[in-house]
């Protein structure tokens, strides 16, 4: 048996960035700055892109995986962005190769940008040997990416203001999630910009959130009372996840159908293991062209 010395160091080592889920996502308003004032429930699903971290001289990024010809320009990469940005706050030399496992579809509303910078910010902190400072890493990500804080969570979180709000939520059932994208590319500034249209100033009344459901029964009955208000404004910018929507409603056993962030990655809930594989084989051959993946809640 051979031990890797630089594993047991703390030399190498990899994270998963998980996948982020909205399980609903109401707009409560609009903050002068534009930022659109949001509530929901995040959680992660145990599928997701992988960093890996070495020792390194210099700072060198590598991105494979089945999605890496789709990530654009390397400097604007969010891998890159949070390596900068803590090493500028820290004062520490930016090192180490980073190799992103880019398995996620990009700018697909499951958050995989943001999760991969969290995941570089916490796998740096490691690397670097930096002090556990978390406010300082909570404020650092927020620079980032209004998703980026909750993401370093990686856990079920209820979700303020334009993201900078959070509290982690009790421990949840394990969810059978089914997880589908169509290949359109959905960005968020352009959803938002249709929904503050749409809206024109009428937003959802704020919700008193209180997470104490225990079981998945539970879950999914208070989660049919809400939804993603961005979804109309999703659709008009891409109309595939109106198809998805449907198909994900028509497979059986589904309770809930629903948008994920500002889209275009929609998710089904089921109650069983079997009956999200069951969903998923349907999809893959109704739509072979879709991401189309069946997932349960990360755990690190
Ligand atoms: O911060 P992030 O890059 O995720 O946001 C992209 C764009 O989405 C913002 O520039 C803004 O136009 C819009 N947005 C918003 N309200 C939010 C989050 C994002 O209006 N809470």
């Amino acid at each position: 048996m051979t031990i890797s010395l630089a594993n047991m160091s703390g030399g190498h080592f990899t994270l998963t960035a998980p996948a982020k889920i909205n399980l609903f996502l109401h707009v409560t308003g609009r903050r002068d700055d534009g930022y659109h004032l949001l509530q929901s429930v995040v959680v992660f699903a145990d599928a997701g892109d992988k960093v890996s971290f070495t020792r390194h001289d210099s700072l060198f990024i590598d991105i494979e995986g089945y999605f890496a010809s789709h990530v654009g320009d390397l400097r604007e990469n969010l891998v890159y962005r949070a390596a900068q940005a803590l090493a500028q706050e820290y004062k520490h030399e930016a090192t180490g190769k980073l190799v992103l496992e880019k398995n996620l579809p990009v700018a697909s509303g499951m958050g995989g940008g943001s999760s991969d910078a969290a995941t570089t910010l916490k796998g740096l902190v490691k690397l670097w040997g930096l002090p556990d400072e978390r406010d300082r890493l909570y404020k650092l990500a927020a620079t980032l990416g209004a998703d980026v804080p909750a993401c370093l969570v990686r856990r079920p979180v209820w979700m303020e203001g334009a993201g900078e709000k959070m509290m982690r939520m009790p421990d949840m059932p394990d969810m059978h999630l089914v997880l589908v994208t169509p290949p359109v590319a959905t960005p968020t500034p352009e959803v938002f910009k249709r929904f503050a249209k749409r809206a024109a100033g009428r937003y959802s009344a704020p919700i008193q959130f209180i997470g104490r459901r225990k079981t998945m029964h539970e879950w999914i009955a208070d989660l049919k009372l809400y939804r993603n208000d961005l979804t109309d404004a999703a659709i008009e910018v891409s109309p595939d996840i109106r198809t998805a929507l449907a198909a994900i409603a028509a497979t059986p056993n589904c309770h809930i159908a629903r948008l994920s962030g500002s889209g275009a990655t929609c998710f089904g809930i089921y109650e069983s293991a079997a009956a999200a594989q069951a969903a998923v084989n349907k999809l893959r051959i109704e739509h072979p062209r879709w991401w189309v993946k069946a997932a349960g809640l990360f755990k690190e």
